[in-house]
Order: C-alpha cells, then structure tokens, then sequence
C-alpha cells in the first residue's frame, strides 16, 4: 500500500503535483515578467512629445499686429516681426554657441547675453562672434491666423507679404 499525504493524494503523486504546481508559478512569473519588460520598451522607445503641436503654432491675426511690432515668444524660440513689407518669423536662438537672445525695445535690438551678439529687429547680425543672422521659419497665414512652423527653415530674405 502506498504512502499517503495528509489529503489522501500517494506521496509519489503528491510530489508530482508539488512540482507541476511550482512549475507553473514560475512559468507564470516568467511571463509576467517578460510582458512588464516588453511593455516598458515599447513605452521607452516610442516618443512622448507630440512634435507637431510644439513646432507648428498660431500667433495671432496678422490685422491685429502694427508695423514696426516684433513679438517675443520665448517658449516657442520664435520671434515675430512685421514690417512694411509683411512679416517674418525667426528664431531666438543665438547663432554662436545657441544661448537665448532677448529683445530689447529700449535699444531696438535683439541681444545675445553670453557673449554679446547684436541683431537687429529682423535677425541680422550687427555686432559680436555671432556668424549668421537668426534663422528664419515658414510663416502661413492659416483660416486668419499667423501660424508659424518651426520645424521648416526658409531662406533669409523669405517675407510674409501682406498689407492692411
Ligand atoms: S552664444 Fe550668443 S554670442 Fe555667444
């Protein structure tokens, strides 16, 4: 007669059960472990900032904007001017070493504080180390907004035309 655990089950069979069961726990605590590894890749690697909406943005309506007007938008990096002509966009950006310029109205100038370039109103470069004038950005008029795209260059002498 064989020997019986406590529950009736034969020893040797009780054994057998012990080890399937511990079996089973650790294959299931393997792919637990590996469905939370290949979920926390997947979220590492797929991007968490939506592109579009920081590089593409609207200022406001061009008829609201006087002529001589720059707008700083620092969160942006982009600043905003309108001339006679129309109106640019360009970046805030220092050419040099890539420091945050600021506008002064007081002098008229966009300013670099690191090592002190100098532009004018329209991102050209007037003094300092700085080697190129403030890259310029698409600028669209957009169901009657201004709206800039940062994440395309256009050529420096590009103008928004428009006339009130
Ligand atoms: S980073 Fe602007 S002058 Fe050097």
């Amino acid at each position: 007669m064989p020997l019986l655990d406590d529950i009736g089950i034969p020893l040797d069979d009780a054994e057998l059960n012990r080890r399937s069961f511990l079996k089973l726990l650790g294959s299931g605590a393997l792919a637990v472990a590996a469905l939370g590894t290949a979920v926390t890749s997947v979220e590492y690697l797929s991007p968490n900032v939506l592109f579009e909406d920081e590089t593409r943005f609207r200022i406001r309506r061009p008829e609201e904007i006087a002529v001589g007007t720059l707008i700083a938008l620092p969160k942006q990096r982009v600043y905003v001017m309108r001339s006679q002509e129309g109106f640019i966009a360009f970046s805030t950006v220092c050419t040099h070493l890539g420091c945050m310029t600021k506008y002064e109205p007081e002098n008229n100038r966009i300013f670099c504080p690191c090592h002190g370039s100098q532009y004018t109103i329209e991102g050209v470069v007037t003094a300092g180390p700085a080697p190129r004038p403030l890259p310029r950005f698409e600028l669209v008029v957009d169901k009657g907004f201004l709206v800039v795209n940062t994440r395309k260059a256009v050529s420096q002498d590009t103008i928004l035309r428009y006339s009130a």
